[in-house]
């Protein structure tokens, strides 16, 4: 167990802000996490991952938590699939190299996703496809209040978009240390979104899929290592056909990017900040980010100020041009 005080915040922020936490704490078993929530028992208390979707606003006067549980290993198999309970703080992407270099397959359309997989599995993380929750058996994690645990299997997670119990109404209560993915052992792939199916070719892998995913972020997505960011900063938002209607004939084109969902009609926040002319546009050091503008990004010397100022703009442009709300899916800490 490692406990330090007054710590630089800087190596735990994608966005590469400098904040401050009065104590970081990292654990290496569940033994160890429980004698952490008895010790600073009453604090604020913040589990992070690879900080990859959080915005610190201000210095943390409290406890940071961070999980140094790095192991994965199979619970069972079958003739068709295989689980895999995986620590929570097994770096996301890791654990899906290794397993499209063993031929399972599922989690390959999110791959290079920054982030843990304790974190990934609260967010329901999603790309190309797929979400964190399409391959999730179950979760196991520990209560903040008394440290026991508790089994939730798939359905009481109550996933949805980047969303679960654990952003909800579980909020602050559980730690999730471990998470079961139920695996295929037969490759099917899952190739509709966007021009993945194009850039993996012919007799797709898991490997070769995971590949192409990487190829296509890296074209988009801004490196965290090179520039500051936290992925996706907003939600796209789902309207209701309405909504979209109303939004077609304000703008006098029926081109308006669109998905069908159940419950209304998503529309890309990218293209509605680009229609507000926010693309490669800066407030301070936070920029519109020209390749993706539903990202923001730090581009060496932006406070969290600048990324909030930044934000609440493009929000307000957005909310003004075509009355539709997007809000951040990145946590305000
Ligand atoms: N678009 C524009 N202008 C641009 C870029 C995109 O108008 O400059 C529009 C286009 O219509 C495009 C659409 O946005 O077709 C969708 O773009 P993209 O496929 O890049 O996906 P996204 O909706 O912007 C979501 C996730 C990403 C995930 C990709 C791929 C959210 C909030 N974001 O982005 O997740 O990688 O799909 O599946 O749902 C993340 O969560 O951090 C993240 C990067």
């Amino acid at each position: 167990m490692t406990i330090k005080e007054n710590i630089s915040l800087l190596p735990y922020n994608t966005f590469g802000l400098p904040a401050k936490a009065k104590i970081f704490t990292e654990y290496s078993s569940v033994e160890e996490l429980r004698a952490l929530l008895e010790k600073y028992k009453g604090e604020p208390l913040l589990h992070i991952g690879a900080g990859s979707n959080l915005l610190f606003t201000k210095d943390f006067d409290g406890v940071i938590l961070h999980s140094a549980m790095r192991r994965a290993r199979c619970v069972s198999e079958d003739a068709d699939y295989v689980w895999i309970e995986a620590e929570n703080g097994l770096v996301l992407d890791e654990l899906i190299a290794q397993l499209c270099d063993m031929g399972i397959s599922g989690l390959e359309n999110l791959s290079y996703i920054p982030g843990e997989v304790g974190a990934s599995a609260v967010q329901n993380v999603g790309a190309y496809g797929v979400e964190a929750k399409d391959v999730i058996e179950s979760v196991r994690a520990v209560s903040i209040a008394d440290g026991a645990e508790r089994i939730f299997s798939n359905a009481e997670c109550q996933y949805g978009y980047r969303d679960s119990i654990f952003k909800n109404s579980l909020r602050g209560k559980y730690i999730i240390t471990h998470v079961v993915y139920r695996l295929n052992k037969h490759f099917e792939p899952k190739l509709n979104y966007g021009n993945l199916s194009s850039e993996v070719g012919s007799n797709p892998t898991p490997m070769s899929v995971r590949e192409a995913v990487i190829r296509i972020r890296q074209q988009k997505l801004p490196e965290v290592s090179e520039l500051g960011s936290a992925g996706s900063f907003f939600k796209n938002p789902v309207i209701s056909h309405e909504a979209y209607e109303t939004l077609t004939r304000q703008i006098r084109d029926d081109r308006v990017p669109h998905y069908e969902q159940e419950g209304g009609v998503k529309i890309p926040a990218a293209w509605l900040i680009e229609q507000c002319g926010w693309k490669g546009k800066s407030i301070g050091g936070a920029q519109c980010y020209p390749k993706q503008p539903l990202v923001l990004v730090n581009t060496g010397s932006a406070t969290a100020d600048d990324i909030v100022a930044l934000a609440a703009a493009i929000c307000k442009d957005v909310q003004d041009k075509f009355g539709i709300t997007i809000s951040p899916e990145v946590n305000y800490i």
